[in-house]
């Protein structure tokens, strides 16, 4: 295979932190690839009022693959006051690099696996028959629309006449909120597009095909909320229907979602939602498989655009210490992500038996997998480092 070129993008706190013991463990496996460093996160905004500078897309656009870290979002008035004094008062506005990286590129398909490993000390457990303890293994992949939604960012408070005049002609709207003065509303639209619905429907089937996962189940609220999540549920019988019959196709409610989630994890295969409930979804699987220590994702556009990070943020509190604490594995899941992405396969899956026997031997833990609270006392307590953690699955990948 010829050598990759990937696009790396640390970020801020433990994002750098954990993104370089990726690196380490990708190097020892043997995947040939040079890392290009571009520029991201906070610093940037401070220095530059860009968190996300131009050369950084210019970069992504040119390598098409990039592994990124976390970045730190902060409320407006701090990201304000946080900017180079000479770039104070000249318009700077701060919004998210990574929403703007999804935006930018259209990274309208978000890939979340949820996989308990054996032995991992924080996977869900619950009460049998005759009061045993059962711990289901849990295999789910959840497909988040990324774009729309929600997560549009199409709102107000107090809306324009235009608006409200728009509003006013639906009857439920008349109706039910007819009478509160406008500057009392605030709404958030929820956008559903055919064409987007249908790439994340088809995108989470393919998977299920590719995989071997039974079911695809749509997560979303098509009887309450009808039009979007209706139309999600639509398409998705059609799609079925006509290209994945052998596919199972399950409709749950995200409420109703979020308690079978406890009773019966292990019964749900591909899982696909718009982009808020996907959210809810992925969290919630997340929780019951160790965390955001080990939640790891991915997002893809239409043209070939790929970037894959953990779920967690930059924890900037973990990140000053002196010997990092924090759990890498999110982030090597996100490479092994990218392996498998660009047909790695067997890489990818030396580094994941890496992992699970480290999980499985249970002998190096971080402290998250020790019930432990963050705190730089939980190396001399037994915890292992984040560097620890890396040698660990470094060590067994030539096992
Ligand atoms: P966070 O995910 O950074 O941390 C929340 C807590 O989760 C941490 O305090 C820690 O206890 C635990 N945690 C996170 N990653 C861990 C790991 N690898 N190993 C062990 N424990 C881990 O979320 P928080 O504190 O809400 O946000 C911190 C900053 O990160 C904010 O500025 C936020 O805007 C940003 N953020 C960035 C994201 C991204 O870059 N994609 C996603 C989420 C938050
Ligand atoms: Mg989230």
């Amino acid at each position: 295979m010829a050598r990759r070129t990937i696009v790396a993008l640390p970020g801020d706190g433990i994002g750098a932190i954990v993104l370089e013991q990726a690196l380490r463990v990708l190097n020892a496996s043997g995947f040939d690839a040079e890392y290009i460093y571009g520029d991201i996160g906070w610093e940037f905004w401070r220095r530059e009022g860009n968190p996300l500078p131009d050369r950084t897309i210019e970069l992504i656009k040119k390598y098409k693959i990039a592994l990124f870290g976390a970045i730190t979002s902060k409320p407006n008035d701090e990201a304000k006051a946080e900017l180079d004094p000479s770039l104070q008062d000249k318009g700077f506005t701060y919004s998210s690099p990574i929403v703007g990286l999804r935006q930018y590129f259209d990274l309208d398909i978000c890939v979340r696996p949820c996989k308990s490993y054996k032995g991992n000390p924080l996977n869900f457990i619950r009460r049998g028959r005759g009061n045993t303890i059962e711990e289901p293994l849990i295999d789910v992949v959840i497909f988040r629309q990324n774009t729309e939604c929600l997560y549009s960012g199409v709102e107000w408070t107090n809306p324009p006449d235009n608006v409200y005049q728009a509003l006013l002609s639906h009857p439920k709207f008349r109706e039910n909120f007819g009478k509160v003065p406008v500057g009392e509303l605030s709404i958030s639209t929820r956008i559903f597009t055919r064409k987007a619905t249908m790439r994340i429907l088809e995108a989470a089937f393919d998977y299920a095909k590719k995989y071997g996962y039974k079911s695809v189940t749509v997560c979303e609220k098509p009887n309450v909320v009808r039009e979007t999540s209706g139309l999600m549920w639509k398409l998705a019988k059609e799609i079925q229907k006509n290209s994945y019959p052998e596919i199972r196709l399950l409709n749950t409610n995200i409420d109703a979602q979020m308690m079978w989630m406890t009773k019966n994890p292990e019964d749900y295969g591909v899982i696909v939602a718009g982009n808020m409930f996907g959210d809810i979804a992925s969290d919630g699987f997340a929780g019951l498989i160790g965390g955001l220590g080990f939640a790891c994702s991915a997002q893809f556009s239409s043209d070939g655009i790929a970037v894959f990070e953990p779920t967690h943020g930059s924890a900037p509190k973990y990140a000053g210490y002196e010997v990092p604490i924090v759990n890498p594995i999110a982030m090597i899941e996100s490479a092994c992500m990218m392996l498998d992405y660009l047909g790695e396969k067997k890489l990818c899956n030396v580094i994941r038996k890496a992992i699970a026997s480290v999980i499985e031997e249970g002998r190096v833990r971080t402290y998250d997998m020790m019930k432990m609270q963050g705190k730089p006392e939980v190396i001399k307590n037994g915890a292992a480092s984040t560097v620890e953690m890396a040698d660990a699955i470094i060590a067994k990948l030539k096992n």
